[in-house]
């Protein structure tokens, strides 16, 4: 199997951990449908067996599902259209240049050409935005903090079990979206879920059976060739 084509991989029955790493990719759009708890248990604890330094496991997880999920979401889609100022808890990097910011311009070109949106298209633009606060229409979302007191050395553990988390479920047959966007308003999240502030958001997940018929779902969207990021030294 590779993952050079444009029509995103089915998952194969009994699928190999190849087979989920190459089917893995951001899901836009899901069906609503909720999944079952004994499934959200396990891809769950699938992601508990994260490694991270010296075993502390410092990531904090809370999932909305249901009217939790509607109410969540409702509330960061009014803290946006409303124009609330974001106050995340960690600096992020929002301008790239260079080789970094021409993949970000080769991936929304994929994105948007799929969900046919000009690239003068503000509108189409902000509306897109705006679905990541919508959760792409997901029955769940799952947000990720890890204790205040720590800095990117400990983001690392988050990291690995974001993307263990991420691989459980589409094992599983889930489609996921990485989120940073909904970071941008820790309070609402920890004023949500009853965290105080000794934790921080890191990102949100929204997940859920995928939508096949949502265009942004169409997109597969290109690596760089190892060569440019891997040296092997003998
Ligand atoms: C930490 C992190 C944050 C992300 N934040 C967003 C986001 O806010 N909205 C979004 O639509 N995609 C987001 N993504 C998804 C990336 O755009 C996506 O992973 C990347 O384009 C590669 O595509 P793929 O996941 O389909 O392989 C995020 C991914 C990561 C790892």
């Amino acid at each position: 199997m590779t993952n050079t084509s444009e029509t995103p991989m089915i998952l194969p029955e009994n699928p190999s951990f190849e087979d989920v790493v190459r089917c893995r990719r951001s899901v836009r759009g899901f069906l609503p449908k909720a999944v079952p708890q004994d499934l959200l248990h396990k891809i769950f604890s699938l992601a508990q067996l994260a490694p991270s330094n010296c075993n502390i496991q410092p990531w904090k997880v809370a999932v909305a599902s249901g009217e939790s999920c509607r109410l969540l979401r409702d509330k960061l889609v009014a803290a946006v259209t409303e124009g609330v100022k974001p106050n995340p808890d960690h600096q992020r990097v929002d301008k790239f240049e260079g080789v970094f910011r021409q993949r970000q311009v080769d991936t929304a070109v994929a994105l948007y050409g799929n969900m046919n949106i000009a690239r003068d298209d503000g509108e189409g633009r902000r509306r897109a935005s705006l679905r990541n606060f919508e959760f792409f229409d997901a029955p769940h979302a799952a947000f990720i903090a890890m204790p205040s007191i720590f800095n990117e050395s400990v983001a690392v553990d988050v990291g690995m079990y974001a993307q263990n988390l991420m691989l459980a479920m589409t094992a599983n047959g889930l489609g996921s979206c990485a989120q940073a966007s909904v970071s941008r308003y820790p309070d609402i999240i920890r004023a949500h879920f009853g965290w105080n502030d000794s934790l921080a958001v890191l990102m949100g997940i929204s997940f859920g059976f995928e939508d096949p018929s949502i265009p942004a779902n169409k997109t597969v969207v290109p690596r760089a060739d190892i060569r440019e990021e891997v040296i092997f030294l003998d």
